[in-house]
Order: C-alpha cells, then sequence, then structure tokens
C-alpha cells in the first residue's frame, strides 16, 4: 500500500479538493499536515458541493478515517461550523476523525492582531484570509502557543491564556491602538467548545504510525500551494506554514521513507489570491472570460483571483520542490473556446534569460514572461472521458505542458464533478501509487 502526499503547485486553488476526493478510494486513510481555515477545497459530489476547509477532504468517504496533523492550526469555532455542517449534510465525524493534541489554537486574538497588521500595512497588506493564520504560526515558533492537548487542563489552560491575552492587549493597545480583549470571555467560549474538540483529540502521529504498521495506506492533503509555502514561495506574499511536500512529514510526524510519492496538482493557467508578485497576470477581456468560466471567486473569502496563462517555470520550481512523482492538469475545460492560449517558458530580467526560479521578489515583480503562442480548440471538452477524444489542439497543448514542466500527466479534469476526469491508465507513475 502506498502513502501518498497531494500538493498544489502554483498559489493555491488547483482543485486539490476534488482529486483527493477522486483518489480517496484508494486510500485508508487521509491526512491534512498544514494551515487551517484559510483554505477552501471544493468538492462536487452530483449536485451537492462541499467546502471543507479544516477538515480532510476524505471525510465525504463515509468508510475512510481522517487526520487533522499536528502542523495544522485549528479555530475551534470554524471546526465547530464545519462539523456541523457535515452533521446536516448526514456526513458522521465519529470515531473516524482523529486531531493531533499537538495542533494549535487559533484564538481570537490571532485574528485581532493579524487585522491590525494588516491594516497597519497599509498599500504593502499581504491580502490574508484574516483567519489568524499567521500569527498563530507566529506564537507557535515563538513558544507561546497554545495546543489542542492544553484544553485537558481548564485551570493550567486558563492561566496560559491569561498570560497570552495580556501580552496581546499590549501590542493591541499599544502598538496597533486598537481595542483590548476580554480573558474571561475568550475562555468561557474556547471551553464551551472544548468538549467537542477534545472528543477528537489523540497523539495522530501515534495514530498514523501504527495504521502504516499495519498495512493501511495515508494520502496527505496538502492545503495551499508552492508558491504559498513559507519557505519556498512568494515570500512575504505567503502563508505561515509549509505547504510543499517536507511539511507532510514535520505537519504529522510520519518520516519521509515511509512515503511512496508525490502527486502535483496545476490548474492548465494560473490563479492568486491576495497580493504578491504574479509574472503571466492577464488583465482585460481574457482574464473575465477565465474568471467567470472558471467561477475563479475564493472558496473561503469569496475574493476574485487574480488569472493568467499557465507559467511552466512555477510549476517546474514546484517539480524541484516537491520531486513530483506525476502531475495533474485541472480545469482545461475552462479553456475551451479560445483562439489562443498562451504557456509562459521563461523568464526574462533587464534582457537575460533568468535559468532559475529568482528568490528576490523585487526580480520577480519585474521579470517579462516568454510565452509560447498555442492555438486554442473550440469543442466543449467537459463531456470527454477519453483522452483520445480530446481535441488535438488540447493534447498538443497537454503534451507541452508536460514537457515543459517534466513530470508525466496521470489526471485531466474537464470540470468540478468526479465523472468529469480522465484518467491516463498507461500512466505507470500514477498506477504505482495507487496500487491496491
Ligand atoms: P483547492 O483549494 O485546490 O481544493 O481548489 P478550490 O476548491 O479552492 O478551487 C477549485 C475550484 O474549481 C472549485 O470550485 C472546484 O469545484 C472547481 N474545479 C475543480 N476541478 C475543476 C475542473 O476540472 N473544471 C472546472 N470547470 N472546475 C473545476
Ligand atoms: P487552498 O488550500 C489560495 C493566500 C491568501 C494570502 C496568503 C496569506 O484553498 O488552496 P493567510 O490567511 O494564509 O495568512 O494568507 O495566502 N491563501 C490562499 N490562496 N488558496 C488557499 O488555500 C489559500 N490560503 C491562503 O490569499 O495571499
Ligand atoms: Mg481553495
Amino acid at each position: 500500500m502506498s502513502n501518498v502526499i497531494i500538493v498544489g503547485t502554483q498559489w493555491g486553488d488547483e482543485g486539490k479538493g476534488k482529486i483527493v476526493d477522486l483518489i480517496t478510494e484508494r486510500f485508508d486513510v487521509v491526512a491534512r499536515y498544514q494551515g487551517g481555515h484559510n483554505a477552501g477545497h471544493t468538492v462536487c459530489i452530483s449536485d451537492r458541493q462541499f467546502i471543507l476547509h479544516l477538515i480532510p477532504s476524505g471525510i465525504l468517504h463515509a468508510d475512510k478515517c481522517c487526520v487533522i496533523g499536528n502542523g495544522v492550526v485549528i479555530d475551534p469555532a470554524a471546526l465547530d461550523e464545519e462539523l456541523q455542517m457535515l452533521s446536516e449534510a448526514g456526513i458522521f465525524t465519529e470515531g473516524r476523525l482523529f486531531i493531533s493534541n499537538r495542533a494549535h489554537l487559533i484564538l481570537p486574538y490571532h485574528t485581532a492582531v493579524e487585522e491590525a497588521e494588516e491594516r497597519l500595512r497599509g498599500a504593502k497588506a499581504i491580502g490574508t484570509t484574516s483567519r489568524g493564520i499567521g500569527p498563530c504560526y507566529e506564537d507557535k515558533m515563538a513558544r507561546r502557543g497554545l495546543r489542542v492537548g492544553d484544553l485537558q487542563h481548564p485551570d493550567r489552560f486558563r492561566q496560559k491564556l491569561s498570560d497570552r491575552v495580556e501580552q496581546k492587549n499590549r501590542l493591541l493597545e499599544q502598538v496597533y491602538q486598537a481595542p483590548r480583549l476580554d480573558v474571561q470571555a475568550i475562555f468561557e467560549r474556547t471551553m464551551q467548545r472544548a468538549p467537542q474538540l477534545l472528543s477528537f483529540a489523540t497523539d495522530t502521529a501515534e495514530y498514523l504510525s501504527g495504521a502504516i504498521n499495519d498495512g493501511k495506506s495515508v494520502l496527505f492533503e496538502g492545503a495551499q500551494g508552492t508558491q504559498l509555502d513559507v519557505d519556498h514561495g512568494t515570500y512575504p506574499f505567503v502563508t505561515s506554514s509549509n505547504a510543499t511536500a517536507g511539511g507532510a512529514c514535520t505537519g504529522t510526524g510520519v518520516g519521509p521513507s515511509r512515503i511512496n510519492g508525490v502527486i502535483g496538482i496545476a490548474k492548465a493557467y494560473t490563479t492568486r489570491v491576495g497580493a504578491g508578485p504574479f509574472p503571466t497576470e492577464l488583465r482585460g477581456e481574457i482574464e473575465v472570460r477565465i474568471r467567470e468560466k472558471g467561477t475563479e471567486y475564493g472558496a473561503s473569502t469569496g475574493r476574485p483571483r487574480r488569472c493568467g496563462w499557465f507559467d511552466a517555470v512555477v510549476v517546474r520550481y514546484a517539480g524541484l520542490i516537491n520531486d513530483l512523482s506525476t502531475l495533474v492538469i485541472t480545469k482545461l475545460d475552462v479553456l475551451d473556446g479560445l483562439d489562443e492560449i498562451r504557456i509562459c517558458v521563461a523568464y526574462k530580467y533587464r534582457g537575460e534569460v533568468l535559468r532559475f526560479f529568482p528568490t528576490d521578489m523585487e526580480i520577480l515583480s519585474q521579470v517579462d514572461p516568454v510565452y509560447e503562442s498555442h492555438p486554442g480548440w473550440q469543442t466543449d471538452t467537459s463531456q470527454i472521458h477519453d483522452y483520445d477524444e480530446l481535441p488535438q489542439a488540447a493534447r498538443s497543448y497537454l503534451n507541452r505542458l508536460s514537457e515543459l514542466v517534466g513530470a508525466d500527466i496521470s489526471i485531466i479534469s474537464l470540470g468540478p464533478n468526479r465523472d468529469e476526469t480522465i484518467i491516463l491508465e498507461e500512466s505507470s507513475r500514477l498506477k504505482a501509487l495507487l496500487k491496491e
């Protein structure tokens, strides 16, 4: 049985939720390893749409277990809301959802600090999802975070919380001129939700290790994407966790030698939400057309996503960072009907072609994309289920993406639903990863 990581190769929203849902049947456990409810993973099953933020998309399969690993940050209110949404949809989580007691808690002061910081940044704001993600990871790294396990001891929790709120109040009042927060109110609200959260809490590293030892297979569901990774992405316009494949090990406590491969998800074009450099960004008619056809609005915040051509430099770089075993291309159908489709094959900076993805964001924001032009196709691809039936122009576009990125394409997604997908059966890489 294989243990496989799903990773976003661009700036998030590549369609990870759909692909996780699609291949979950081949695994026993699905585990989230980083991020929090900044993620929005959409899964469409027949005429029902689910948007998962914290809980792995695998939860929609009634016979699978799901893990929220230690690398995830959890807002108890967001978790509560998501559990309620699932319960109302008739999806039960008891006995099959396990939450790490080492996962850090997002508390109201994280959101308050983030809001104040973003306001102060003004035009230089990151454009975060305002979920308190960054400040929560800051506290984790500063060794003053509160974790799920802390909820087991209300008195100790109250004491620690009181210290933290005092510290944040000084920051809010003296630096940001923002209102103070009330410890007692935060304590009471958190404690109301504690019993439910604790009913799922366990040492998930031990759980996963036991499952793998018993021959079970684990699918690691990444959130965000390579360019939003705090180390490897377009820093500082990133999220505050390791969204790349390495994060799966630190974020769950599963060692690297137990993982068999990495599936990279890429959109057939590029999108980005929030601020930061985006070399292939489009403006005008084509951008609007892609945004509307692709419904490119944030699954968490509803913000319109910035849209651009496929950037092979970005996805090739994701190949390097994540060591992709195979590539999934999603939303090819969104390009139906365009006369011309472009692919960025390289960057030029001050007249010179760059050999590597730049680490300096000033340079990235000034590069000129070098484009190749490809003919579009006028066919509706969303109804096609066989690779050979795709228009010739679509097939050559896919071949070129694969060649430029340096990875085999094994799945092509042509719509939000499970059946709007072509799985290339001859892909030996995929077969090896999904073997029973
Ligand atoms: P994630 O964050 O990577 O899981 O992606 P999101 O769910 O935020 O965004 C992907 C959006 O595209 C969702 O609305 C999906 O339902 C939709 N989607 C996924 N795959 C396809 C596809 O192949 N074609 C089209 N048209 N929509 C898709
Ligand atoms: P999924 O898992 C797209 C972006 C935000 C902002 C930056 C930092 O659905 O692909 P944060 O709130 O994380 O501190 O914001 O990261 N961002 C995402 N963009 N998809 C996501 O998740 C994202 N999660 C965060 O827009 O630019
Ligand atoms: Mg998303």
